[in-house]
């Protein structure tokens, strides 16, 4: 990574470039905003780190029509000891980071290794993204939080190697979408993605699925077949809920996938098959191999490359996109959430994931009225769900209290004596509680 320091002391411009230069960082330096900018149009920079205050052009200047020039560059805002406001206002003005003088070296590095790694993070995502625009777009993924940017990201760089990749989630979180990303995104793109759900196939079908089997091979097998792995030869081979797969078979796959090699059932003869192999589980792989339920030599192969989804609740920021989005899949005619509702939605846990939400979605533009979703139109467990474990005990306790004495001061037209008698309580503490809540 290039980085220009720019600083009008030339004592802290080489402390700076001495120290950088010795972790291996290639190091320009300038001593006002002109050299600076000078040297910005000659050299591709990535990092800026630059004095806030210097005689000339100040820093937010310099860094604005860097950014003009380069929109991408990164960076580190240096102010003065106790300048915070100057801080927030560099923050503003789009500096990555900012420290204050003296520079703190080891914070200097870690900060600069933050941004290092958040450049690599957004170059994986440009690349996949481009990759999904360009192609034929059979899928699209809402990456909005910064969990689901990371998992894109390691998604862009597994689909680069010929490795193993187990993919693990909660149920309804994009297991699936995520594989066929690694396939579509990886060089194997335009050969077959071939899928086998383990839940689904009967456990005496199982091997004949996977291998195939030559004619004649047991009682059903009147014609010679072809498996899954023989299909998805040169392409992908997709093993979902690979938890539920027979234990008695696992040493067979884990033989395929070592050796690349197969035979069908009822064959001596092995065939080569070349095969990307992806598996997904929601089950804790990791625990049932510790308890003997799932093979543990079986389980080490898979997870060679390893990428896990986390559940929507962890990554909030992604509901109203994931909304938008599904609203234009099912809603016949434009729909809008209110604000409210929109809220309702964000706070609910879905343990059924994105395919919970996708539900909701349809469901609720399918039996809406208007064109406008309000929370009563949202479905029972989600406004249950609100009502009922929304805040802590105390909150509850407290807002229902509220609600009991406005209505009860409704009910009485204002007359605290009645109203005091329909809640049970003294007039006095009646109005204590109405002090304390400030109602009027
Ligand atoms: N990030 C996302 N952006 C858009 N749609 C998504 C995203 N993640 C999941 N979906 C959609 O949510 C639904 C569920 O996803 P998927 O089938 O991939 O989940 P899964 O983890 O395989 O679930 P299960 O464990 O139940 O098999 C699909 O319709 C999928 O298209
Ligand atoms: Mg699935």
């Amino acid at each position: 990574m290039n980085i220009l320091v720019v600083d009008d002391e030339a004592t802290q411009r080489d402390l700076l470039g001495g120290f950088l230069k010795n972790q291996g960082y290639r190091v320009l330096l300038a001593a006002d905003g002109r050299q600076a900018l000078n040297i910005f149009q000659r050299e591709p920079v990535q990092l800026v780190i630059i004095d806030h205050r210097m005689p000339g052009l100040t820093g937010d200047e310099v860094l604005a029509q860097m950014k003009s020039i380069n929109p991408t560059v990164r960076s580190i805002m240096v102010t003065a000891y106790g300048n915070i406001n100057t801080a927030v206002t560099v923050m503003k003005l789009g500096a990555d980071e900012y420290l204050e003088k003296p520079v703190d070296l080891p914070d200097l590095l870690k900060k600069i290794q933050q941004i290092e790694q958040q450049i690599a993070v957004d170059m994986d995502i440009a690349e996949a993204e481009e990759i999904l625009e360009d192609g034929p777009l059979p899928l699209k993924i809402i990456a909005e939080s910064a969990a689901m940017k990371e998992v894109i990201s390691l998604t862009r760089r597994v689909a680069r190697s010929p490795f193993p990749v187990l993919i693990q989630g909660e149920t309804g979180t994009g297991k699936e979408l995520i594989a066929r990303l690694v396939h579509l995104i990886g060089d194997r793109k335009s050969n077959p993605f071939i899928e086998l759900n383990c839940a689904a196939i009967p456990e005496n079908l199982f091997e004949s699925e996977l291998f195939g089997h030559e004619k004649g091979a047991f009682t059903d097998a009147i014609h010679k077949r072809r498996g899954r792995f023989e299909l998805a030869h040169g392409g992908t081979l997709f093993l979902d809920e690979i938890g539920e797969m027979p234990l008695s078979l696992q040493p067979k796959l884990l033989r395929a996938l070592q050796e690349n090699k197969i035979s069908r059932i009822g064959s001596e003869e092995t065939i080569d098959v070349d095969v990307r192999f992806i598996a997904a589980t929601n089950r804790d792989l990791k625990k049932m191999s510790g308890e003997e339920r799932f093979r543990q030599d079986l389980y080490f192969r898979l997870k060679v490359l390893e990428i896990t989804i986390p559940p929507l609740r962890r990554r909030r920021e992604d509901i109203p996109q994931l909304v938008e989005f599904f609203l234009e899949r099912y809603a016949a005619t434009p729909v809008r959430f209110t604000h409210d509702a929109m809220d309702v939605l964000i706070k609910y846990p879905y343990p059924g994931n994105i395919r919970e939400l996708e539900n909701v979605v349809q469901r609720t533009v399918t039996l809406a009225r208007t064109c406008l979703v309000r929370p009563e139109d949202l479905p029972e467990e989600i406004r249950y769900h609100q009502e009922t474990t929304h805040g802590t005990l105390s909150e509850r306790m407290k807002s229902l209290e509220q609600e009991m004495i406005v209505s009860a001061l409704k009910k009485s037209d204002g007359v605290q004596t009645r109203a005091a008698e329909l809640l049970g309580i003294s007039e006095r503490v009646l109005r204590y509680k109405m002090k304390k809540y400030g109602i009027k």
